[in-house]
């Protein structure tokens, strides 16, 4: 029987929707749409998820990557960047007035490779974004943390995947200088659209609020800086509430599928979990497999989708340094980064969402063995 799989769907639970609705109500009743109770609660409760002292709520990961940046002064500076990641990590950089500079990947993790990211840095260079990839805590972010510490830069994780995910029990957003987060639909929890800074900075809570909000200062009728509209409406505050409050049962469940999809693929010799360090645990934003042999990604991605129905995605390809924008602004080309271009070229990520039924996992299994073989 054939299934509509989608790679990835939100999920807000049946049993609640009176209370979202009844909050929501609420919210609109209040006349407080925006810079309200709802997010400062999510905030609060958000820092303490986290482990961390300070949230700040924005519209988007993009806008807190933004900010944050800003608030480190870029401008004229140089931030290393690994070229898997998603366009708006490089993007947030250049719209803060630095000139991201990209750097080769681990192929186990997909993350940032330390040992490349070293030969990156220069006398312009003020800091490093790492980028947990598709929810796995960065194994080397110690490592990183000890480079940072070295040369004097800031660490920015860029946990846009990692909500929840932590490497010796300690969440994702908790470990660099700053944490920026998404809450864009596909991820682990949404709250439509939305993103989030953690950190233990006293000082970048009121420069942040005040960016979020066209730079206001203490007075409000005082601009002391430039800002914009960043912040994030109340209603989208009451869906991050519910979606965090179910977090931790979302990753167990995503958890459960992942080890389905890892037992399935013993009978597989051609495609390959990623390894995944014992003292981590995976968030499964995205549930990557490395094709070996001669599969042909595009072919198996676009026959997954007219023969069965079934969505597969990716963390990334292309990497950065083969988008057509970053190849014409900053001259970058093909062979640059031999690791990234590798490993991505022969990756793809199977669907994972939290109400993935048992059935429809091994719905893939078959259809990936039945592809495979063929
Ligand atoms: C790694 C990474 N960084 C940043 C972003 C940007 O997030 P947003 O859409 O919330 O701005 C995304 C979104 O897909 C992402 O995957």
């Amino acid at each position: 029987m054939k299934m509509k799989i989608p790679s990835a769907k939100p999920f807000f639970k049946e049993e609640e929707m009176e209370g979202i609705l009844g909050d929501v109500k609420s919210v609109l009743m209040s006349g407080r749409l925006i810079l309200g109770p709802k997010a400062q609660e999510f905030e609060e409760l958000f820092a303490r998820y986290i482990g961390v002292r300070h949230a700040i709520s924005v519209n988007s990961c993009t806008t807190a990557l933004e900010i944050t940046l800003k608030y480190l002064e870029v401008k004229g500076k140089e931030v290393i960047v690994p070229t898997n990641t998603f366009v708006a990590t490089l993007n947030s950089v250049i719209y803060a007035g630095g000139h991201p500079v990209l750097a080769d990947i681990n192929p186990e993790s997909l993350c940032i490779d330390p040992q490349d990211l070293l030969k990156r840095i220069t006398k312009k260079t003020k800091g490093i974004i790492v980028v947990h990839i598709a929810g796995l805590v960065c194994p080397q972010i110690e490592e990183l943390k000890e480079i940072c510490k070295e040369y004097n830069l800031f660490l920015i994780e860029d946990a846009a995947h990692a909500h929840g995910a932590t490497l010796d029990e300690k969440k994702a957003g908790s470990f660099g200088d700053f944490g920026c987060f998404s809450f864009y639909p596909t991820k682990i929890m949404t709250t439509t659209i939305g993103g989030m800074i953690t950190t233990n900075d006293d000082k970048l809570p009121s420069v942040a609020k005040s960016m979020r909000h066209h730079g206001q200062g203490e007075d409000l009728n005082q601009i002391v800086r430039l800002g914009n509209d960043w912040v994030m409406s109340e209603i989208n505050a009451v869906l991050g509430l519910y979606q965090l409050k179910n977090l931790d049962s979302n990753i167990r469940r995503r958890n459960e599928i992942a080890k389905r999809y890892r037992e399935g693929l013993k009978e597989v010799d051609s495609i390959k979990p990623f390894p995944v360090p014992k003292n981590i645990r995976h968030g499964y934003y995205k549930y990557p497999v490395l094709l070996k042999g001669d599969i042909d990604r595009a072919d198996l991605i676009r026959v997954l989708k007219e023969r069965y129905d079934i969505e597969v995605g990716g963390v990334y390809y292309p990497p950065c340094h083969l988008q057509p924008v970053f190849k014409r602004l900053f001259g970058y080309k093909e062979e640059m980064f031999p690791v990234a271009e590798e490993v991505l070229s022969k990756h793809i990520c199977l669907p994972i969402y939290s109400q993935m039924k048992d059935i429809e996992v091994d719905y893939v299994l078959r259809c990936l063995k039945e592809e495979v073989k063929s």
